[in-house]
């Protein structure tokens, strides 16, 4: 089966899970993008944006982060973004329980999608995708495993410019790293 079919199936499936939207509201986002990209962006889970039109990182964190992938050459067509949470927490952050669960499907849409990178943006999205939470000041900046690049949320960059000043470096590095990849 070609993967934009087995996409569209984890897509059907999160729509329908009920252990999904607990504790959570609006659209499901379950993910876009190109279903054969070579490297996904992680990140943690929806906001009001999101939300309201059912698409992954369209709000202001999502601004940044689109004029991040273009600036290091990539198309924002041959990327997917994803998060582990799809729906909009009621609480600001994800539970652990929030992101144990989504990690189910984020885990399916990964080993369909079979990306060389996997960007992971900030903490929620290292604990969705290693399973383990991780210092992300002590981590970012590099390949870790010959796969994951950990770096800030863009959220956290948006609220403080020292972060922003890192993950504008971390994002030169990404590029650094793919030409070397890809
Ligand atoms: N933050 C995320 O982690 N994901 C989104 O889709 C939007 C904001």
């Amino acid at each position: 089966m070609n993967k934009s079919i087995e996409l569209k199936k984890i897509a059907v499936e999160i729509k329908k899970c009920k252990a999904c939207i607990v504790g959570k509201s609006g659209k499901a986002v379950v993910g876009e993008g190109n279903p054969n990209a070579r490297i996904v962006f992680v990140g943690e889970a929806p906001g009001r944006k999101e939300a309201e039109t059912g698409r992954p990182f369209v709000g202001r964190s999502g601004q940044l982060l689109r004029s991040l992938i273009r600036e290091i050459g990539l198309r924002e067509e041959d990327v997917y973004i994803t998060s582990p949470v799809k729906y909009l927490p009621n609480s600001k952050t994800p539970t652990q329980k929030d992101v144990e669960h989504g990690k189910t499907h984020l885990e399916k849409q990964l080993k369909i999608i079979a990306p060389q990178i996997i960007v992971l943006l900030g903490r929620v999205a290292a604990l969705g995708v290693l399973g383990k939470a991780i210092v992300i000041n002590k981590m970012h900046g590099k390949i870790i495993d010959s796969k994951y690049f950990v770096t800030f949320h863009p959220s956290a960059g948006l609220r403080f410019p020292p972060l922003k000043k890192k993950l504008l470096e971390d994002f030169k590095e990404l590029k650094n790293a793919l030409t070397i990849i890809f």
